[in-house]
């Protein structure tokens, strides 16, 4: 077996996954399955220590609030964040991250603008947004907050906009460039030296920089003290499948451009840590415990995110081989892959876990995604199609424009999910299967299994989409498959 797979995932798999049941679910995407330890593990915590909320003064309060610190702790350290130099903040998930930076920013702009009616003397009362084509619409949103802002179409944009200073954010003008660590559309890695390369540059005296890891943390190992975004989104439940909480971890050294929230609440009164000025109300403390149980389990059955990355990695490039060589009876591709050509299927630092798709006709037009998202799904096979709420992927790869995304859209298509119809011939969504940690080799392999034989030469009309539906099956015994056969 090639370097990378890890072996010892066939041997947990069926105790610690139960709830697969034999179904092959490939939308690890959208979110990771918990293991039966972790949950044995937060359900024994539970039970057998007395908790209070943190923000009372009682014993079982007060190791509430220590065991908080501890894992909080222990967070920033699985993210290589030392927390010397980074705090974190508990949200709800990433998107709440993301939106606590947005207005953050927001409140400081207008911060600026009422202290001095003009701004200060170091920076005016504008806030510049730009942000990366691969970006999420988690981070899209935050230019309807912004003064102005800018999408970057590719990597070339972003080098360009770094070393040249005649464009926006102008001096003086509060900036945030935010960029998703990976593409959830295509899974391609983006560069993560931008933080770096922009605080370096002119550009970095008043624009920080937010990286969205929420896909990219869930197969790689994040090294933030040697990456440095100024502020990093993370889901822990894409991550571990439990608990469903979210982190903001705030560079320290950029933390005072987040202190000027305008909005307080809960019980928290004291603020000198930026988490503390940021956490509103109680925290979700039990989630926080269940995490400690995630990373004590995790490691117990994955040793490492480099691990998971290596084993990953092998599995995608696997799984991506075999679909580009599957071949309709008139040697048509079944499957068109979506990437930009600097990702490579195999290589951990360009590409992650998903493959972004349309299965094809033989004559080359796409399926529609919700045809096969349904059909799959019908036969114990969950992959997730649509949009992926990657506007900017979408446009790119299905060639939508513009004014025909504000169309599409202004009819009630091209949601994030359940794109089960084409719109004006065009295709409203991809097919996104996902790959993680406990998936092995067999389901992958049975994935791209039977391929047809494109010797023959009278068979030259190709396969129809009814043909493959037919074939999209699962074995009698149980074990889950995916048979893609013509
Ligand atoms: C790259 C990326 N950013 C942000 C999000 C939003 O995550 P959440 O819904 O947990 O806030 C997702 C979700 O899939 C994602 O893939």
């Amino acid at each position: 077996m090639p370097e990378g797979y890890n072996h010892a995932v066939e041997k947990f798999r069926v105790t610690e996954y139960p709830q697969l049941k034999g179904d092959a679910y490939l939308d690890h995407g959208g979110t990771t399955i918990p293991s039966k330890s972790m949950i044995d593990a937060f359900a024994a915590d539970l039970t057998s220590n007395l908790y209070g909320n943190p923000h009372s003064a009682s014993t079982p309060s007060h190791y509430a609030g220590y065991r908080i610190d501890e894992i909080r702790e222990r967070t920033l350290r699985f993210f290589n964040a030392d927390p010397k130099d980074f705090d974190l903040v508990f949200v709800a998930n990433a998107t709440a991250a993301i939106k606590l930076v947005m207005e953050c920013f927001r409140d400081r702009a207008s911060d600026n603008a009422a202290r001095c009616g003009q701004g200060s003397d170091t920076e005016s009362v504008e806030f510049w947004y730009g942000y990366h084509r691969d970006a999420h619409n988690s981070l899209v949103g935050v230019r309807e907050q912004a003064s102005s802002h800018r999408c970057f179409g590719d990597d070339a944009q972003v080098d360009e906009w770094i070393t040249k200073t005649d464009s926006a954010p102008f001096e003086n003008q509060l900036g945030l460039f935010a960029y998703p660590g990976q593409s959830n559309m295509t899974g391609r890695r983006l560069p993560l030296s931008l933080s770096k390369r922009i605080r370096n540059s002119p550009r970095g005296k008043n624009t920080y920089t937010l990286l969205d890891a929420a896909a990219l943390a869930t197969t790689s190992q994040l090294d933030l003290d040697t990456v440095q975004p100024d502020f990093t989104a993370v889901s822990f439940y894409k991550i571990f499948g439990f608990p469903n909480l979210g982190g903001l971890i705030v560079r320290k050294a950029a933390s005072h451009v987040l202190r000027q929230r305008s909005y307080f609440g809960g019980g928290t009164v004291d603020m000198t840590s930026i988490h503390e000025r940021l956490e509103d109300g109680t925290l979700p403390f039990h989630s926080i415990f269940a995490l400690d149980a995630a990373f004590t389990t995790h490691k117990r059955l994955f040793q490492s995110m480099s691990r998971i990355s290596a084993h990953t990695g092998y599995l995608t490039k696997y799984l991506h081989d075999g679909m580009t060589a599957l071949r309709h009876p008139n040697y048509q591709p079944l499957f068109r892959i979506y990437n930009n050509d600097s990702a490579i299927y195999g290589d951990t630092k360009t590409q992650g876990a998903t493959i972004s798709c349309s299965l094809l006709e033989s004559d080359g037009t796409p399926i529609t995604p919700g045809d096969v998202e349904r059909t799959a799904n019908d036969q114990g096979i969950f992959i997730r199609s649509g949009t992926l709420c990657n506007p900017g992927g979408v446009a790119t790869f299905l060639h939508w424009d513009a004014r025909e995304l504000r169309s599409m859209h202004a009819n009630g298509r091209g949601y994030c999910s359940y794109p089960y119809e084409n719109y004006n011939g065009k295709a409203t969504g991809v097919e996104a299967p996902e790959v993680s940690a406990k998936k092995i080799r067999t389901i992958t392999l049975h994935f791209m299994e039977k391929k047809p034989a494109p010797q023959n030469p009278r068979r030259t009309k190709g396969v129809s989409w009814s043909r493959i539906k037919a074939s999209l099956s699962r074995t009698s015994k149980g074990q889950s498959e995916v048979v893609l056969s013509v």
